[in-house]
């Protein structure tokens, strides 16, 4: 489709003060809208998505002179810095619009011109209170104890010749406006605290000039007055699009279909900004989302507060997927959410890493095992669960679409693990490797097989706009060339990936974060443990019976069968051994401390063991260790075997013990 068919999707971030590198706090609202922008082009938008950073004003003025550079010095290196850590997060912006840019300040002028020859910006003088940090001015009685009602720093009292722009005048109209478009300022909640807070009360006009510091746009028939700072940051969002200039193709894009904001910013997007856009005839954006903050022990994560998390460590650290993932699915859009580092390993161990990458390579190993890695023939002969799985499957993209139109996007990535999770238990009911044991079974083995890479195709698609890197290795494990049957109009086919298509096994797409290294594996003795206790009295015994469980609570422990591949001693260690096992589904790695009774572990290999499947994986010796061998041994240690648990003769790998 020609681009010009196409219908048009405009979605802004708040352009950034490059006073300091920015932190994850920024990251967020940028990461929301290039999911957005993304997800709008893979569903065929013609998309513009505009960032970009707000150069000017007293704040980075004083900061570059406290650097002993020019402030265009100082915002040139920060600049860098930020597209930098676009180009890290994969932020597929199409234009970034710095105001020092002489596209912008040029039509800044007009417009200050255009609303001072039509009246609505006169000469004035103006006596209150200003905060620098937040570039804001205050009315006495606005100020919490003497201080920004924003931010709570120290406000100047400010009295000098400015330039008023007549906001008082539009008040009746906006406030009629917000009350017939009920869309106009998301979430509802925010829509109130404006109108209460800020409309009602009564308007004033604003004063949009300074002539105590120069670093700004300078009014065009005034040199002693520069811009205020928010009329020429708010002024991006048309300017970006050509306003003002020779060629305003762009201006097609207008309105902005949603531009994103904290919260703390709404009131200058709901209130200066459409009186902008009323006073210059331009209609008003379709919707304005004031999204909640990333917290951070217990406050706004700030550089004055010191608590800042830097994003590019972050992602270095964990992959740039699974950042965004976290920042997507953890907070909801629109509340507050508190950062962790635990809960973002959480997030890749639980959801990433065991739910959605075990899935995958669960399926691929399990298709190269049963169907020498080719997509068999289905016989058409189905099961009420194959029916449940495929219309979770079929229906994902409608529900999503529908999250992503409300801009819920945690719930929309909570669809499609639902349907991670779902193909998970699907696993778990049909048993692969015990239908693969009786050949008649074959047809029901290549319908179960079929089904999950299905569901694993349409989950990849529709996680491409949320964890760009990641689709891209789903398709090319379930042999899937880029682009065909990979796009989203196939999202809600089922089954189009061909007989006789080759899986190949990659790489984990989400390796397990291990919290601590441990120094050795335990190997079962008593008496450790008690040295570990004081010896007092009143301890219960160590012999005493464990408390009691239920069956459910002893089911939430996966026991299997696994086939010991090979063993031999871990280098350096002289207690431990390293096993490859199989476990019925894939090949595992377990350190276990049971050298002293087995040497070198040769006697080991070929036998089938049982193993605690779902331990939670530890660091030992610098292997990942995925689990626990068990074995029974005397009190006093004369013996410890793992094999004679019970007989394992004719049981497959992957049995589950019970
Ligand atoms: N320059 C103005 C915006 C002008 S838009 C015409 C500005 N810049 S800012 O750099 O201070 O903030 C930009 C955005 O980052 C704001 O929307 C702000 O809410 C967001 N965030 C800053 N810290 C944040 C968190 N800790 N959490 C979430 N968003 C955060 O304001």
């Amino acid at each position: 489709m020609a681009d010009k068919e196409k219908k048009t999707f405009y979605i802004t971030t708040p352009i950034y003060y490059p006073s300091d590198k920015l932190h994850i706090g920024h990251s967020y609202t940028t990461v929301a809208a290039d999911a957005l922008a993304r997800y709008k082009r893979l569903t065929g938008y013609d998309v513009m998505f505009l960032t970009g950073t707000d150069e000017h004003g007293q704040k980075i003025a004083r900061r570059a002179e406290e650097a002993g550079v020019t402030p265009k010095e100082y915002v040139d290196e920060i600049v860098a810095g930020i597209r930098s850590l676009w180009a890290e997060m994969d932020i597929s912006f199409d234009d970034f619009i710095r105001t020092t840019e002489p596209r912008h300040e040029q039509a800044v002028q007009k417009i200050f011109q255009r609303l001072y020859d039509q009246g609505d910006i006169y000469k004035g003088e103006y006596e209150g209170w200003y905060c620098a940090p937040c570039e804001a001015f205050w009315l006495e009685r606005q100020l919490k104890d003497g201080c920004c009602p924003d931010c709570g720093r120290p406000v100047e009292r400010t009295k000098e010749e400015s330039y008023f722009f007549r906001l008082s005048k539009y008040a009746d109209r906006l406030i009629e406006y917000i009350n017939t478009h009920p869309e106009f300022i998301q979430p509802p909640s925010r829509k109130n605290e404006m109108l209460n807070n800020f409309l009602l009360p009564g308007l004033e006009d604003l004063a949009v000039s300074r002539t105590s510091f120069d670093w700004g746009v300078q009014v065009p028939f005034d040199a002693k007055h520069v811009v205020y700072v928010w009329l020429d940051a708010l002024s991006n969002y048309i300017t970006a699009l050509g306003y003002g200039s020779e060629n305003e193709e762009k201006m097609r894009f207008w309105p902005a279909d949603v531009q994103l904001v904290g919260k703390e910013i709404v009131r200058f997007h709901t209130i200066i900004w459409p009186i902008m856009l009323m006073a210059l005839g331009l209609p008003l954006p379709k919707q304005v989302f004031g999204h909640g903050w990333l917290i951070l022990d217990g406050g706004k994560m700030s550089k004055s507060k010191g608590n800042v998390v830097d994003p590019v460590a972050l992602c270095r650290k964990y992959g740039v997927d699974a950042v965004r993932y976290f920042l997507l699915r953890e907070i909801p859009f629109g509340s507050d959410g508190v950062y962790s580092e635990d809960a973002l390993i959480n997030r890749i161990n639980t959801d990433l890493a065991n739910d959605l990458g075990n899935l995958l390579s669960r399926t691929v190993a399990m298709m190269e095992r049963y169907f020498e890695g080719v997509v068999p023939a289905v016989p058409g002969i189905f099961e009420e669960c194959d029916t449940a799985l495929r219309e979770q499957c079929t229906g994902l993209a409608e529900r999503v679409e529908a999250h992503m139109t409300a801009l819920n996007l945690p719930e929309a990535l909570g669809e499609i693990f639902a349907l991670v999770g779902a193909c998970n238990k699907y696993i778990d009911i049909n048993a692969p490797w015990v239908l693969a044991r009786k050949e008649e079974n074959r047809g029901r083995l290549a319908t179960v097989m079929v089904h999950l890479a299905e569901c694993l195709r349409v989950i990849g698609i529709l996680l491409t706009p949320f964890m760009p890197r990641v689709a891209p290795r789903i398709f090319e494990q379930l042999g899937l060339p880029a682009g065909e049957l990979t796009g989203y109009e196939t999202a809600a086919e089922f089954g189009a990936i061909k007989p006789g298509t080759r899986v190949q096994k990659g790489e984990a797409l989400f390796p397990r974060i291990v919290a601590e290294e441990k120094k050795e594996a335990p190997a079962p003795k008593k008496e450790a443990k008690k040295a570990e206790k004081p010896a007092k009295a009143e301890q219960p015994k160590e012999e005493a019976a464990p408390a009691e469980i239920t069956y459910d609570e002893f089911m939430k422990m996966e026991l299997r069968t696994a086939k010991v591949l090979s063993c031999e001693p871990l280098k350096g260690s002289d207690k431990l051994l390293l096993f490859k096992l199989d476990d019925g589904e894939r090949e595992r790695t377990i350190v276990s401390g049971i050298r002293k009774w087995y040497g070198d572990g040769a006697a080991l290999v070929g036998q089938t063991v049982i193993i605690v499947a779902n331990l939670k994986p530890a660091k030992i010796r610098g292997v990942v260790s995925e689990g626990m061998i068990l074995s029974a041994a005397n009190e006093d240690e004369s013996v410890l075997s793992v094999s004679s648990l019970l007989s394992c003769e004719g049981l497959e790998p992957g049995a589950r013990v019970r």
